[in-house]
């Protein structure tokens, strides 16, 4: 069986077709991040535009590069949600009219299974059942995968996101949208030590997050410190591992507490490289596998859609030609 996936729920317009036989055959990807950046956040009027200029495009290239036309596609899949309705609503239509004109089914896939599902689009992938540590700009989440579809929540943000800790804290200094990976960047040239930022719900039972705090310690920081050079890196060092410490204690805590031994890491967030580190050093500690999808599927893209919806699909499921899509949707 071979699906076409497509993301659209933010901004990032991604297709891929995977084929239950040969694996990833194709995976296109436009970024709209310059055209967000001068805002300072994603404008959804502007990324519902640009995903409607750039989806039909990247449909063709992905074929092209798939080296098949759509009467070789036997499945569409959508990110059906979460994400912004006006943004996710331009792939749900193009996906359901070709899924109509090739008369094959089409399916919408929550975009969280997608990014749980990730790291099984590369070699030596995770066998069920794994924890997963979900950190994008929307969600951050512990969840124990028991298999398709299984999904049991075990933790989650009271709060900000991970992702979203990431870039505010990068705007509180001055860095540029979106702030994650600039704040990375800026946290290499940092010293290590000089702020003792929180480590929020570490000290308590429980799977949960909260990073609103985070960000106003360092907005304290920016306050109080005094201005001289590398301050700003210095903080983003100390910000970066407060994050770091917190995420692999939760992981740890997790694993203890479900005795899980595969640990997989997807989302955005997941494409930090300070983060990945820790993680390799937990997992070696505690006797667990640790999979990462490649930094290019950690953050959105339309090989996890197709692959999502692949599974989905080839499980036998399906919906009816109405077109529905949905802003919030619990995994
Ligand atoms: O999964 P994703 O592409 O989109 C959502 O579904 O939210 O995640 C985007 C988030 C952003 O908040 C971005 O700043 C963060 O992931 N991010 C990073 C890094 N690369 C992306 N955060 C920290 N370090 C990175 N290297
Ligand atoms: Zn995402």
């Amino acid at each position: 069986m071979r699906v076409l996936g497509i993301e659209t729920s933010c901004d990032e317009t991604g297709v891929a077709v995977y084929d239950g036989a040969d694996g990833l055959l194709a995976h296109q990807l436009h970024s709209q991040v310059d055209s967000h950046a001068i805002y300072g956040g994603v404008v959804p009027e502007i990324a519902s535009r640009d995903h409607i200029r750039k989806l039909a495009p990247l449909v063709e290239a992905a074929l092209a590069e798939a080296d098949c036309d759509g009467s070789a596609i036997d499945g569409v899949a959508y990110t059906a949600g979460p994400g912004l309705v006006g943004a996710l609503l331009v792939g749900a239509s193009l996906g359901r009219s070709l899924a109509w004109a090739w008369g094959v089914p089409a399916l919408g896939v929550h975009h969280m299974e997608g990014h749980l599902l990730a790291p099984r689009l590369e070699p030596d992938p995770p066998d069920f059942p794994f924890l997963a540590l979900l950190v994008s700009g929307g969600h951050s989440m512990l969840v124990a995968v028991e298999g398709l579809g299984r999904y049991r929540t075990l933790g989650q943000s009271i709060d900000d996101a991970a992702g979203e800790a990431f870039d505010k804290t990068a705007k509180l200094l001055g860095l540029p949208y979106p702030g994650g990976p600039a704040l990375a960047e800026l946290a290499a040239g940092g010293r290590p030590g000089r702020f003792d930022f929180p480590r929020p719900l570490t000290r308590k039972p429980g799977l949960d997050f909260s990073f609103s705090g985070l960000k106003t310690a360092v907005a304290y920081a920016l306050r109080d410190a005094p201005d001289e050079p590398g301050l700003a890196a210095d903080i983003a060092r100390d910000f970066e591992q407060a994050m770091v410490d917190t995420l692999a204690l939760k992981c740890r805590r997790a694993l203890r507490q479900t005795g899980l031994k595969r640990l997989v890491v997807a989302g955005g967030v997941g494409a930090n490289r300070r983060l990945r580190a820790a993680l390799a050093e937990l997992a070696e500690g505690e006797g667990v596998s640790l999979h990462f999808p490649r930094p290019a599927f950690c953050t959105d893209n339309g090989a996890m859609i197709a692959y999502a919806g692949y599974c989905r699909l080839a499980a036998g499921e399906s919906v009816g030609p109405e077109i529905s899509v949905r802003a919030r949707w619990r995994l």
